[in-house]
């Protein structure tokens, strides 16, 4: 019998620390002046604390995060995030923890920046890998695994990013905007959980503004919530540079400005503490939880540095191959294609950008340097053995390659004018491409006003759909018209990522192009191409497909295009959507693989491919467990995350994603060049409330085109035996069992996943709700027997008016399956 994943009802306030921390901690702080204290308060070198060597304080150390323990060089790198939500596995998530722990400790870190546990509300949040799921109580039970794992080792979990960060778009300046019983409902149970349950010592605040307050200085996040009816005893830190007022934050709740004290420092505090606008006490609170931190870890007592553990780790490899084993979700398999038959393949041709060198993360600051990472060309070749032929191409060029390769008719004028709109006498100068794109987000800063100005044409040789691709970098900006027309804008560009359009041209059409960018720093980061779209694939691609039994098509998202600091496209990146649909024409066998958080466009090839396999950012040793699944050596087990949508517009957030005034206006291309003057704070109204993926699928009775909690497998199950009692006390803890048995011929895995409803409810609440699950491995014919214990915060919504957890009794129903749509087995419960 197997006893599931379900938490506990009521917050547990982590247990106060011994009376001999508390007296030393004390004792440490009565040492200190004030000028001490306001120090220790602040970061250092990027990634350290303040020492104090009066006290014998040492510094402590930081990394990012959990992909791996990437801020001190190569490491291992993980399927983290994203992808151990698809494992739906808190023992794997436990063992990845305790990895990284270990990690950390053979690096002397002290602090690991994460689980970043906010919620995916959107397919476009750069960030959504290195988070967890669309659902809290998924995202809870799989960040206290991953807390009690890592701290297990004697290093700090940093619970990120409290809270609301749900874009990246003006991540500093955004406010998210929402309900009480919506943030309660879904986006702060997993912070609660970590706190509560898995006793996280560090919890980071965000950069964005939640109702108009910025997080570093909210309230009623800080001390009402957190500090308050969470009883969270640990440090509060503050995302590197997300503090924009020192007597704000030290109000507030924050205990510490990472990466330096920009605000909260001698020079703010100093005179605030003198007038009384902040109290010592305050100041000293903050001095105590680092100091707690400090001793609950021993970290005076014991070296950080742990000799027992590798930097370079053949256990961690093991892990890290298990958690992408766990998390490729096999989301189409139409006839017989996979597994592969082994016997029967003899030239497999591997195409695509994503299938050399091995896409492990997304961007930005969890990107985990791995030794050897293995691509799934490699882990195709590995896995297919001596007497398969493995033909490999990239098939679509690189950026600056298609940059330079753009034919403009009659040249290129290229204005410089000495301002920021585009006045004044310019300097003219001829290039002979739009290819000064550089990745760099930062600069030296633009001193001197500039605004450019690029006048070509293009004539299209042939008929067909033209591709029309720019890019630039940092805070510039830009727009892209032809014939007149805005094709292309990037308000700011805030990050790396290309932006790109089709348009449809006959052959000998000639248009006119302007591109107008603004540079945000010194230098020009501006790229501008237009090419055929049939001419992007190569030649050698389409041979390669034609002459394979199988195709294996690598794309989706990478570094560039999927990563913090910028929002991604909800298509897929440039080229990509023409070269599947070309190399399906080609050969018909073809098996997708797919790089991405959740959900991407897949409407232009989907019905056209037999098989897709989504696999997320699976770290260092994705290739071997992709290549493991394609050939049957591993039974596909990962289930979605996330529901998939089949377009942008009917994701549930769409209409609200961004703010209805005001977004990035600060750095808008007006029509008229201009910057606009009105420049209104950037809020996201979150009014879909509670209506977050499967919630709002299940609710209005539409569906996506993957459900949450979906995923094929090789073999089938069946769910039966439901037993539940009639009625229940409410408040009680509800027992559920039932059994799962495997009814195909090979072993696999399946996860057995509890919804609850409540259709008596005073209240509208979702049609169904997540409230337990459990991963179970099954041999042939094996039946196990599964029970989840529901806790009375199953049954619970928030209660507007009476600001806590109500339960309303009456009926309930209790439905359980393998996703948020199939739920074969189904039982009403009576709450009294
Ligand atoms: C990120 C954090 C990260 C920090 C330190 C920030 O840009 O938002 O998640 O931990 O940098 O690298």
């Amino acid at each position: 019998m197997l006893s599931g994943c379900a938490l506990a009802a009521t917050a547990q306030a982590p247990a106060p620390d011994s009376p001999q921390i508390e007296a030393k901690a004390h004792a440490m702080l009565s040492k200190l002046t004030l000028d001490e204290k306001i120090e220790l308060i602040g970061g250092t070198d990027y990634m350290y604390t303040f020492a104090e060597p009066s006290i014998g304080l040492p510094r402590l150390k930081m990394s990012d995060a959990s992909l791996g323990v990437r801020t001190w060089g190569p490491t291992t790198s993980y399927a983290g995030g994203v992808s151990l939500a698809a494992s739906w596995d808190p023992e794997l998530v436990r063992r990845e923890g305790e990895a990284l722990g270990k990690d950390a400790r053979v690096r002397s870190v002290n602090f690991l920046l994460g689980p970043g546990v906010n919620i995916a509300r959107s397919p476009l949040n750069g960030r959504n890998f290195e988070y967890l799921s669309e659902d809290p109580f998924l995202n809870s039970a799989l960040a206290v695994a991953f807390i009690e794992g890592l701290q297990s080792q004697g290093v700090v979990a940093t619970v990120k990013h409290y809270a609301l960060n749900n874009s990246e778009f003006n991540r500093h300046n955004s406010s998210s905007d929402a309900d009480e019983r919506t943030m309660r409902e879904i986006y702060l149970p997993a912070f609660e959980a970590a706190v509560t349950k898995g006793h996280a010592d560090a919890v980071m605040n965000s950069y964005n503004l939640i109702n108009g307050v910025h997080a570093t200085q909210n309230e009623f996040l800080n001390l009402k919530v957190l500090k308050g009816e969470w009883g969270f005893q640990g440090i509060l830190m503050s995302d590197w540079n997300a503090v924009y007022d020192g007597v704000g934050a030290a109000n507030n709740g924050l205990d510490l400005e990472m990466p330096n004290a920009r605000f909260m420092n001698a020079e703010t505090l100093l005179p605030a503490v003198k007038d009384g606008s902040v109290k010592e006490s305050t100041i000293d609170d903050k001095v105590l939880r680092i100091l707690r931190v400090t001793l609950r870890y021993g970290f005076l007592d014991r070296p950080q540095f742990d000799p027992s553990n590798s930097t370079y780790s053949v256990a961690d490899r093991a892990i890290a191959l298990d958690a992408a084993r766990e998390s490729l979700t096999l989301l189409k398999n139409d006839g017989t294609l996979l597994p592969l038959n082994a016997a029967k393949v003899k030239t497999i041709a591997v195409i695509g950008p994503n299938a050399y060198p091995a896409v492990t993360g997304g961007g930005g600051s969890s990107t985990a340097q791995a030794f050897e990472p293995v691509s799934i060309v490699t882990g195709i070749a590995n896995q297919a053995g001596p007497d398969v032929h493995v033909l490999y191409d990239r098939a679509l060029p690189d950026l600056m390659e298609f940059l330079r390769r753009t034919h403009w008719q009659g040249g290129i004028e290229m204005a410089t004018y000495p301002s920021k709109d585009f006045t004044g006498t310019p300097e003219m100068t001829k290039p002979r491409s739009i290819a000064d794109y550089r990745q760099e987000w930062w600069g030296p800063e633009d001193k001197s006003p500039r605004s450019i100005r690029y006048t070509t044409s293009f004539k299209a040789e042939k008929q067909g759909k033209y591709l029309i691709l720019s890019a630039a970098a940092g805070s510039d900006s830009y727009k892209v018209l032809v014939d007149g027309k805005q094709v292309l804008a990037h308000p700011r560009a805030e990050g790396q990522n290309a932006r790109f359009t089709t348009i449809d041209l006959t052959a000998g059409q000639t248009v006119n192009v302007v591109a107008e960018y603004l540079p945000g720093f010194a230098g020009n980061r501006f790229g501008l191409g237009m090419v055929l779209e049939a001419d992007l694939i190569s030649d050698e691609a389409k041979q390669f497909a034609a002459a394979a039994d199988v195709v294996v098509i690598a794309a989706g998202f990478g570094p560039n295009t999927e990563s913090e600091g910028q929002d991604r496209t909800f298509e897929l990146p440039w080229g990509q959507d023409a070269l599947i649909d070309t190399i399906t024409k080609i050969n018909p066998h073809v098996i997708v693989t797919l790089n991405g958080a959740v959900g991407s466009d897949t409407r232009r090839w989907l019905a056209q491919v037999p098989a897709l396999l989504q696999i997320y950012y699976p770290g260092q040793e994705g290739g071997t467990a992709v290549a493991e699944v394609l050939f049957g050596k591993h039974n596909p087990e990962g289930k979605l995350p996330a529901s998939f949508d089949r377009s942008w517009e009917e994701d549930p957030s769409a209409a609200f994603y961004y703010p209805v005034k005001g977004a990035d206006t600060s750095l808008h291309v007006t029509e008229s060049g201009k910057p606009p003057v009105d420049y209104v704070m950037p809020h996201i109204k979150y009014d879909d409330g509670m209506m977050v993926g499967y919630r709002y699928w299940t609710t209005t009775g539409k569906h996506p085109l993957y459900p949450f909690g979906f995923g094929l497998s090789y073999t089938t199950f069946s769910f039966s035996k439901l037993t539940a009692p009639a009625t229940a006390a409410s408040g009680s803890t509800v027992a559920v069992s039932f059994d799962v048995t495997n009814t195909g011929s090979v072993a696999g895995a399946e996860v057995a996943q509890l919804y609850v409803s409540d259709p008596s409810t005073k209240v509208s609440r979702p049609e169904r709700e997540l409230k337990g699950f459990e991963k179970v491995n099954l041999a042939p014919g094996e039946t196990k027997h599964v029970t989840l214990n529901l806790d009375a915060r199953a049954f619970s919504y928030w209660d507007t008016a009476a600001h806590k957890w109500t339960i309303d009794p009456g009926k309930f129903v209790i439905r359980v399956g393998d996703s948020s749509e199939n739920t074969p087995l189904s039982a009403e419960l009576i709450l009294k």
